[in-house]
């Protein structure tokens, strides 16, 4: 999604302003702009594509002023090119925006029967032109903005800067994230915490509603009425370096093989590595009283729910609902406050996530947050917030998120199971001991098949479409194997339940279309041995990914057949992930997409 950054400065802000930009780029963008304020003169670069285009431009025609606003586009309205970049100006106003306007066209219709002249295709240029409007009508700066806010209806984070006005800059907030950042006689705006690491680690989050006006000093925070509102001020995690690749050539790549160490933080937290038991963590979800767990995600998000749903209906006998977040509450499904509802998510400011997690807190349920942004407002509007401890997760396709993820939806199974109880003192200490043993196992794991997948993603990147099958928690693996491999090789990718083989999917076998099986030596195993026999008999050809017994146990003639350890049926989704990602990761990379930023995508989905 957009990024967005603003600096109230005492030097020049053009190259730290694109700097911090930096720190945004793994939100996903297609453009890119600066504009500055020197000497009541509103000045701007802008350009397509990546930062370094505009950091060529700027090099060339620098901008004076130590006042400031940039963003990086990810388009919604308009097409990715220079002229719909931001900051847009209209008569000596500059504006920077992150969401979507939802009633600009009646606002773009209005203000052109009015005689304004639109130049883009954005939304956010209405915005612009009102706040140009209500100047014109004597309007001071925060009339005006509070007057535009109380017009505009949407998502949107946005940052104002007006050319005769030298020492403020002014934001609304209504969905994505805007927060502050608190300076030693500089003051900043930032789309999150990363994004003003450089400058500061005082940050101050706004919430919904909330209009900012900063100075170099200080902040005034209110509500659209005007009226003064107070917003607490933390010290953010966000690290002050740039998050960096190390010795890879990705962030992806770097991120699959920090699983092992993240993994350990992450169950650090939720289990006593020694002792082998679930910690108490003093969050208050009674799973001893819930007569069901209702869950919602997006993507990738979503089938780490998916496995969850498995592991709290089968350790736990605990009924769960789950949904993708963008049906989850149209379906209007009968809610109870003897249920409680979990949200994953890794950026915490997905869109329909936190529309759902609305939605049943307006239902009164206890709402659980499993996320990897401790600030994030999905984490900031739970009752309880379970972080994942995954570190800052820069490329676009989720990895280590989402084992991380994983790992935290088995310590609360396990924990729910045991409240409920349905997991007694022994089991607990035999399925903590197999959790402990994660890290190890998958660092061991990457390492051995790395250089079997990378041949074999040679070979799968002259395919135009792959199925991927599986059984019980390999079934949610196989729709992830397919959601990374469709996003970073933009090769057509399908997950099926590999029962549901015969029910269609098994018209497309051919030898054109590679079928991946995702089979652990589990009580699933014969019957997708089964599958796989259907396959081979009508020409498909099968990567079957499986372990040393199950390897044993299939004499079938394969493409290729990756043998990870024999591993406790707890751990197979964490451990299988591993020649999932891989396969998706050197398949792109053969096939040379951009596979931290892949076209189209966005970090964090921050508008519906
Ligand atoms: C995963 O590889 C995708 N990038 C995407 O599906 C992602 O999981 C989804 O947008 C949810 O994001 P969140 O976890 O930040 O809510």
């Amino acid at each position: 999604m957009c990024g967005i950054v603003g600096i109230v400065g005492t030097q020049p802000v053009a190259g730290r302003l694109v700097d911090a930009l930096k720190r945004l780029e793994y939100r996903g963008y297609d453009s890119a702009g600066v504009a500055t304020l020197e000497n009541g003169l509103m000045d701007r670069r802008r350009a397509e594509g990546k930062l370094f285009n505009l950091e060529k431009i700027l090099s060339e025609q620098p901008l004076p002023g130590t006042l400031g606003i940039a963003h990086t586009r990810w388009a919604t309205h308009g097409v990715p090119n220079e002229t719909n970049a931001h900051p847009h100006f209209v008569e000596g106003v500059a504006v920077v925006h992150n969401g979507i306007i939802e009633n600009f066209s009646e606002l773009r219709d209005e203000l052109t029967a009015e005689g304004a002249v639109f130049t883009t295709q954005t939304d956010t240029e209405v915005v612009a032109h009102l706040l140009a409007g209500f100047r014109r009508e004597g309007m001071d700066h925060k009339a005006a903005m509070l007057a535009m806010l109380n017009r505009v209806r949407g998502a949107y984070a946005l940052v104002v800067m007006f050319a005769d006005d030298a020492d403020h800059l002014y934001a609304g907030r209504f969905g994505p994230p805007l927060a502050i950042g608190h300076g030693r006689g500089e003051m900043f705006l930032g789309s999150d915490a990363i994004a003003l690491s450089p400058f500061t680690n005082k940050i101050t989050y706004l919430v919904d509603g909330d209009c900012a006006i900063i100075n170099h000093r200080s902040a005034e925070i209110m509500d659209y009425t005007g009226r003064p509102v107070k917003r607490a001020s933390q010290i953010s995690q966000a690290s002050a370096f740039l998050v960096d690749k190390g010795n890879h050539r990705h962030f992806m790549e770097k991120e699959i093989y920090e699983q092992p160490e993240v993994i350990s933080h992450a169950l650090s937290h939720y289990v006593d590595l020694g002792a082998h038991t679930i910690k108490q963590t003093g969050h208050d979800i009674d799973f001893a009283k819930l007569r069901g767990l209702a869950i919602s995600a997006c993507g990738t998000a979503y089938l780490a729910g998916l496995i969850g749903k498995y592991w709290f209906e089968r350790y736990a006998r605990l009924p769960v609902e789950i949904d993708v977040a963008s049906e989850f509450r149209y379906r209007e499904m009968p809610l109870s406050t003897d249920q409680a509802a979990f949200f994953i998510s890794q950026s915490g400011e997905t869109a329909d996530t936190l529309a759902s997690l609305r939605y049943c807190k307006e239902a009164g349920l206890k709402i659980g947050a499993i996320v990897n942004v401790r600030e994030s407002t999905i984490a900031r509007e739970a009752d309880a917030m379970f972080p994942i401890l995954a570190g800052p997760e820069i490329g676009v396709a989720s990895t280590k998120a989402f084992t991380c993820q994983l790992a935290v939806l088995a310590s609360l199974a396990i924990e729910a199971g045991k409240a409920r109880g349905h997991i007694d003192a022994a089991q607990e200490k035999t399925m903590v001991r197999h959790l402990a043993e994660l890290p190890r196992i998958m660092s061991a794991v990457a390492n051995l098949i790395q250089p079997q997948i990378e041949n074999l993603s040679r070979e799968l990147s002259k395919f135009k479409d792959v199925l991927y099958l599986g059984r019980g928690t390999s079934f949610p693996l196989a729709l992830e194997g397919a959601l990374k491999l469709k996003e970073i090789s933009y090769i057509h990718a399908e997950g099926y339940a590999a029962g549901e083989l015969k029910h269609g999917p098994i018209a497309l076998i051919d030898e054109n279309m590679p079928v991946i099986v995702i089979a652990p030596h589990d009580r699933f195993f014969e019957k997708t041995v089964s599958n796989m026999q259907e396959v081979a008999a009508r020409g498909g050809r099968i990567i079957f990914i499986t372990d040393e017994n199950g390897a044993a146990a299939s004499k079938l003639e394969t493409m290729a057949t990756i043998i990870l350890p024999n591993v406790d049926e707890i751990l197979s989704p964490m451990v299988f992930s591993l020649p999932i990602q891989l396969l998706a990761y050197h398949t792109a990379v053969f096939m040379g997409t951009d596979v931290d930023q892949p076209r189209n995508l966005a970090k964090s989905v921050t508008v519906e």
